[in-house]
């Protein structure tokens, strides 16, 4: 609830003096446009009972009819009026307001200056440039400490057959779909041979090649000699993939957080293997099946496992 209790405003004095002087100042410009106005409205009233009914015509003061002369005198009151207003009380114009808002912006500042004096005394620039470094690494931190999804990505038998002569041994439109599909637009990580696998660069994806040939050249990839290298040069991708071959598949099991397993059912003669999962270390999350059909000769399961924490 509210409280009723009218809290205390406090206005600054200065304040209160510049609001004063300026609710004077157009009070009496007021009144002096008022006295305009009556000086006018009286006058003519005059002048048409003098024209109509002769008003005032036997009554003369120096030789002139009264009313003359009252006109007269009412001019001059209102010339002093207009004076007033306009000459005596001219030090409450635009000069005056200035200075007092000069005097005002110098107050504010003193004040400024004193607060100011009060931060450094409590906090010393250099304590405060230490803090906002501190503040900056630890956010950088943080950022590093982002939990990335690594996943390495595989088509194996179920005698773990990979590929045969730098070839793979079967032929899956529905799981080279599915590769493009999850990969698009992430880091690729992948030993030389499985890149030389490639006829060309596979598109809209970021190719990181592991050798240990200092010499490798692979136009349109990053080349790196480790699998650390290769993690690191994946950073800017919070889910990269880890694509094989047999090698650093058995690399990349320590630093994966996913396995997207395309099992396809069946045993193949081959010369390169997938490691065996270890179930205590890894969960089956996800499984789906696929038949065969004219386009798939062997029947094959997407099987998506976890590692456990
Ligand atoms: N079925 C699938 O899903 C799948 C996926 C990918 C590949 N494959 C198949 O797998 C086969 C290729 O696999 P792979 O095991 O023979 O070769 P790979 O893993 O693709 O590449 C091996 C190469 O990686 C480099 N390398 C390995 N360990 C390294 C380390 N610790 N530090 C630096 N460099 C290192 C070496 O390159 P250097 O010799 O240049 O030093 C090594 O020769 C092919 O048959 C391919 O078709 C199958």
């Amino acid at each position: 609830m509210f409280s009723k209790k009218k809290e205390k405003i406090q206005i600054d004095p200065l304040q209160r003096e510049l609001y004063e002087h300026a609710r004077k100042r157009v009070n009496q410009k007021k009144g002096l446009f008022r006295h305009f106005i009556v000086f006018l409205v009286g006058s003519v009233f005059f002048v048409i009972l003098n024209l109509l009914f002769g008003f005032g015509k036997h009554i003369t003061f120096f030789g002139a009819d009264w009313y003359i002369v009252a006109i007269l005198i009412w001019v001059f009151l209102l010339l002093i009026h207009l004076a007033n207003v306009w000459l005596f009380h001219s030090f409450m114009g635009r000069e005056w307001t200035d200075r007092q808002m000069e005097r005002l912006i110098a107050k504010q500042k003193a004040e400024i200056e004193l607060i100011q004096k009060d931060v450094e005394l409590m906090y010393p620039k250099t304590d405060l440039m230490k803090k906002k470094e501190e503040f900056i690494q630890s956010k950088k931190e943080e950022e590093l400490k982002l939990p990335k999804k690594i996943t390495m990505i595989a088509a194996a038998a179920e005698n773990n057959a990979l590929g045969k002569e730098n070839d793979l041994v079967w032929h899956l439109p529905d799981d080279f779909k599915r590769f493009k599909q999850l990969t698009s637009g992430h880091y690729i990580i992948m030993g030389r041979k499985t890149f030389e696998s490639f006829p060309k660069l596979l598109p809209n994806r970021t190719h990181v090649v592991i050798t240990r040939n200092q010499d490798y050249k692979a136009g349109g990839a990053i080349v790196v000699d480790s699998i650390d290298k290769a993690l690191q040069a994946a950073s800017p991708d919070k889910s990269p993939f880890i694509i094989g071959g047999g090698e650093i598949y058995t690399m990349g099991l320590d630093y994966a957080d996913y396995i997207e397993l395309t099992r396809v059912h069946g045993e193949f003669e081959a010369d390169t293997f997938f490691p065996e999962i270890d179930l205590s270390k890894w969960e089956l999350v996800k499984e789906e099946f696929h038949d065969t059909d004219e386009m798939h000769k062997y029947p094959f399961t997407y099987l998506t496992y976890k590692k456990r924490t």
